[in-house]
């Protein structure tokens, strides 16, 4: 297991070089391309042509730098003696181990310290433990053990979600969390800087603020991800983030639009320019690419190209409409070009590199739709829109339902009240999750199910959707709804509202190979399951017992023989990702 501390001690550089995340190469070779300054990105050419940044852009290096940053958790803040340069005597526990659904828990990357970004959004930590251990920045548990705060609350409520591609551009308003709670990722990651994923809790906004900028503006780099100057001195994050000293390799110096002198800046104005930084850097992690001079394209990425099929829409073309002409061409096409070993290799995966008639198969069932047959389609497109494997929406699967029931049995989801937007907006302690401003809010609907409390769900977007607490989603929130609810007669909060229960954001699909456990509760742990999941949710849409359902789920009708295929083809989408 890479123990960062030591790596720090021992070479500093080396640590340095590998915290650029899409250059973790092997250590030897990260000392020799750090050492030589011959780092290179030239072999970082997006397969899709959209402006991005580069993981050697300076403010991307410092972006990570804050991502790993374990000084703003509030145990920090609680522990370390008001010297934001010193090292606890002891780390919070939650760092102790990282929990994991599949496999005993793993000694702590962070053992020793505080929280942060890194400990939920995992990457290439553990590699050197496990070559199958990589990360595309989720974790390995159902859900996230967080910062004890005597408050009963342990765990995040859902399971941490793969986070590459992010910052590409989307047909539909951006929004981020399952729930679509945040507009912005400014906003998500002032908000869990802030929040209780860092310790703090609703009515301590103010403190975190307060003692975030304050690590920012007395830093002495002695934090164990610096950026070092020639002499691999570790230098403040005032004088990183002003961008203008001598002390600073070129190489290292912002650009002005992030620049801040946190001199004079206002607590909130630190943490704006933090946020932007990290915001930058999780913009910066993109599928099918990596700088060891190879791209890591998928099996199903190379089989489009070897057959000539389309990997993107084109120029003013809709995601949808490239999945139907996808879908048209794949329909029709004699197919002789598979994908095999001679076409690329995986090492951060256990399978062959491989897309023969089986994934095809698989492929096929995946992007046939209801329409096309009403006695066999996966119809997984109808969500699942390449080449993201999204369409960005809500929609539900039935997740929340199964896993209430599983809990308090057959059919007792479907007999929790629920109230209107009315008595929803004006019991807001009873109903909505905590605010600075509702920090005693029960959060009963965006809870998971568990027995000492029966009532308590999660309905995914329906806390989010029309809560005034929350108004910078509202209005790509209704953008989204209006064109998605086909039923609505008039476009209004109080019928759109009962119509986003238990809805929840589509995830991408793509490496699922480093992201189990899988769905919004973590529940399923291999993708057979999640295929079995779809076998008997969408049984249930058809059989009118799924609460509030997705009509598009009703158009899911596959088979336990449909399994294999299916799974071929969603494991033809995993890629060496690091
Ligand atoms: C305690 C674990 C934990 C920590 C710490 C944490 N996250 Fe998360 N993160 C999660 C979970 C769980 C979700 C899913 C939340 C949801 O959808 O409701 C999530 C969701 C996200 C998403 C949304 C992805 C999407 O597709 O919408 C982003 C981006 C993200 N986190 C970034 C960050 C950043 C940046 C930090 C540090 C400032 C951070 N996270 C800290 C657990 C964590
Ligand atoms: C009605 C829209 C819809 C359809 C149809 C649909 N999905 Fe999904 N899919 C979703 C949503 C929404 C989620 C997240 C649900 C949650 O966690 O609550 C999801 C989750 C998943 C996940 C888990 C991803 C992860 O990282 O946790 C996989 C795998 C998946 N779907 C595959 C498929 C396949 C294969 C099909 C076709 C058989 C399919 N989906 C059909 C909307 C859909």
């Amino acid at each position: 297991m890479v123990d960062i501390r030591h790596l720090v001690r021992s070479a500093p550089h080396a640590a340095r070089c590998l915290s650029v995340r899409h250059f973790s190469v092997p250590v030897s070779l990260c000392l020799l391309l750090c050492n030589n300054g011959i780092v290179q990105t030239s072999a970082l050419t997006p397969p899709v042509e959209v402006e991005s940044v580069s993981p050697t852009d300076p403010e991307v290096i410092l972006g990570d730098r804050l991502f790993f940053e374990t000084r703003f958790a509030q145990f920090y803040y609680e522990h370390s003696a008001q010297n934001v340069n010193a090292a606890l005597a002891h780390g919070d526990r939650v760092t102790d181990h990282l929990q994991a659904a599949t496999r005993p828990p793993i000694s702590g990357v962070f053992r020793g310290m505080s929280i942060n970004c890194r400990q939920c959004h995992l990457g290439d930590d553990l590699l050197s433990w496990d070559q199958f251990a990589g990360r595309n920045y989720s974790d390995f548990t159902r859900r996230s053990p967080i910062p004890d705060r005597h408050d009963g609350i342990q765990q995040t409520v859902r399971n941490s979600p793969m986070m590459v591609d992010l910052g590409l551009p989307r047909d539909v308003p951006s929004l981020f969390h399952f729930d679509g709670e945040f507009a912005s990722l400014e906003d998500l990651v002032i908000d869990t800087l802030t929040g209780r994923n860092f310790g703090w809790l609703p009515s301590e906004r103010r403190i975190a603020r307060a003692h975030i900028a304050r690590v920012i503006r007395e830093d002495e780099g002695v934090n164990h991800r610096y950026i070092a100057d020639s002499a691999r001195q570790g230098i403040p994050y005032r004088v990183v983030m002003l961008g203008t000293s001598d002390r600073l390799p070129p190489h290292l110096r912002i650009p002005t639009r992030y620049r801040i002198d946190v001199g004079t800046a206002s607590d909130s104005q630190i943490l704006e320019a933090a946020a932007a930084l990290i915001t930058v850097y999780v913009e910066s992690l993109r599928f099918g690419t990596l700088n060891t001079g190879r791209t890591t394209e998928s099996p199903y990425d190379i089989f489009l190209t070897k057959n000539n099929l389309p990997k993107a829409p084109a120029d003013h073309e809709s995601a949808e409409r490239y999945a139907q002409r996808l879908g048209a061409l794949i329909a029709q096409k004699e197919f002789i070009s598979w994908v095999a070993a001679n076409d690329g290799t995986f090492s951060l995966h256990n399978q062959r590199y491989e897309f023969g008639p089986t994934e095809l198969q698989g492929l096929r069932i995946f992007l046939t739709t209801s329409e096309q047959s009403r006695s066999h389609a996966g119809n997984c497109v109808a969500c699942h829109v390449p080449p993201r494997f999204t369409d960005y929406r809500f929609h539900n699967t039935g997740v929340s339902q199964v896993e209430y029931d599983q809990v308090f049995g057959e059919g007792s989801f479907l007999r929790i009240t629920i109230p209107g937007l009315a008595t929803r907006n004006s019991h807001v302690d009873a109903y909505l999750p905590p605010s600075s401003e509702y920090g005693r809010a029960t959060g009963r609907f965006r809870s998971m199910p568990s027995k000492e409390m029966p009532g308590y769900a999660d309905l995914g977007v329906w806390n989010v959707f029309a809560n005034p607490d929350l108004p910078r989603p509202q209005k790509a929130l209704r953008q989204i709804f209006c064109s998605q609810f086909k039923q609505l007669v008039n476009c209004v909060d109080r019928d759109i509202l009962p119509l986003t229960i238990a809805h929840f954001k589509t995830p991408s699909i793509r490496d699922l190979g480093q992201s189990e456990p899988y769905l919004h509760s973590g529940t399923e742990l291999t993708i057979e399951g999640v295929l079995r999941f779809y076998i008997n949710t969408s049984e249930m849409m058809r059989r009118g017992t799924l609460r509030n359902g997705s009509e598009e789920l009703a158009g899911v009708r596959i088979s336990e023989i449909d399994i294999p295929p299916l799974a071929a083809f969603l494991r033809s989408l995993n890629e060496d990702y690091r």
